[in-house]
């Protein structure tokens, strides 16, 4: 399958016939990006998926994006347009390992990032994204203890901005954004002095992006740390020439979109995510002819999970 003018016509005939709307995760294939109505972050696809009149929502991104879609409407049709797009984030914590870690730490407040299982929401007083991470802790009061899972380099984010003593840390990782490191990063802003730093928190090396301003090797109004789609509303005011960016590679293409004029580079040009890019233009065009891949969640894991979701995109921006 191509992605030409006739697949992109047959993309959007179906959709109407289906009276879908199409969502696109910024990581997805730019082809899947620009045939979506909507592309984004986490939550700002959470937020349109709830809000949507369409009584079919494909969600072209990874499992648990489609799994928090259907939490939130569950009257809906929600389709992936393939089931098997998971998330090693996710994947890293379950709720077996949650409700253990619970019972260590009585009265916490369970705060649990999106990339999660609906299983794991569930067991989860409050969800976040990396937009809002902040904020959703910031609004916990000062003298509860807060379980912060499953992402370690968020965590510590959130920790050092919220300067938090008592927020407990998972250890868990995407495999994508550990992956980007320190001396990568410390290498690449050595050789671009002006360039900008655009760091997303799920990476290994945000942490040496803040030593870095820290020690004064780049200057500290370089250094942003932002979640995917803070990194386009960065871009369009970016005054920079360079920007060097440090998340999966499918980010490049909104931000290109966004800041023509601006050189975008990834700082590792191999992050790219493999469940996110199962999503291929021949896997949409079976999902909306098949009505396929149909997401399904427990009804009662469902009923858990909303409270917390609702609560994650009421909060911050
Ligand atoms: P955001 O879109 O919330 O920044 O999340 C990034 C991510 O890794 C999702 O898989
Ligand atoms: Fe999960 Fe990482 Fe892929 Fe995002 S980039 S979907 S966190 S594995």
């Amino acid at each position: 399958v191509v992605a030409d003018a006739a697949w992109r016509d047959e993309v959007r005939r179906l959709a109407r016939e289906r009276d879908a709307v199409l969502l696109a995760h910024n990581y997805q294939l730019p082809e899947i990006q620009d045939i979506a109505d909507h592309t984004g972050d986490s939550l700002a696809l959470s937020r349109i998926a709830a809000q949507s009149d369409a009584s079919t929502i494909v969600f072209c991104g990874v499992h648990f994006m489609a799994e928090t879609a259907k939490i939130l409407s569950p009257d809906k049709t929600v389709l992936i347009p393939d089931a098997r797009a998971g998330c090693s984030l996710a994947d890293s914590i379950t709720a077996d390992e949650l409700r253990a870690w619970k019972a260590e730490h009585p009265g916490a407040v369970v705060v649990s990032y999106v990339n999660t299982t609906a299983e794991v929401k569930a067991e989860t007083d409050i969800c976040c994204t990396s937009s809002n991470a902040v904020d959703v802790v910031a609004s916990i009061p000062a003298d509860r203890e807060v379980l912060f899972l499953p992402d370690q380099f968020l965590g510590a984010h959130v920790k050092r901005v919220t300067g938090r003593e008592n927020l407990h840390i998972w250890a868990g990782e995407c495999h994508v954004h550990a992956g980007i490191n320190g001396p990568e990063l410390a290498e690449r802003a050595a050789a671009n002095p002006d360039a900008d730093l655009y760091i997303h928190p799920e990476c290994g090396c945000a942490t040496s992006a803040l030593y870095l301003a820290g020690e004064g090797i780049v200057p500290a109004e370089q250094v942003k740390i932002l979640s995917t789609g803070d990194m386009v509303g960065q871009a369009k005011a970016s005054k920079a020439k360079t920007v060097l960016v440090a998340t999966e590679v499918g980010m490049l293409h909104q931000l290109r979109k966004a800041a023509p004029g601006v050189n975008f580079e990834a700082v590792n040009d191999r992050a790219s995510c493999r469940y996110m890019k199962m999503i291929t233009p021949a896997a949409l065009l079976r999902g909306l002819r098949e009505n396929a891949d149909e997401v399904h969640v427990d009804p009662e894991t469902a009923r858990k999970a909303r409270g917390a979701v609702q609560r994650m995109i009421e909060i911050g921006t």
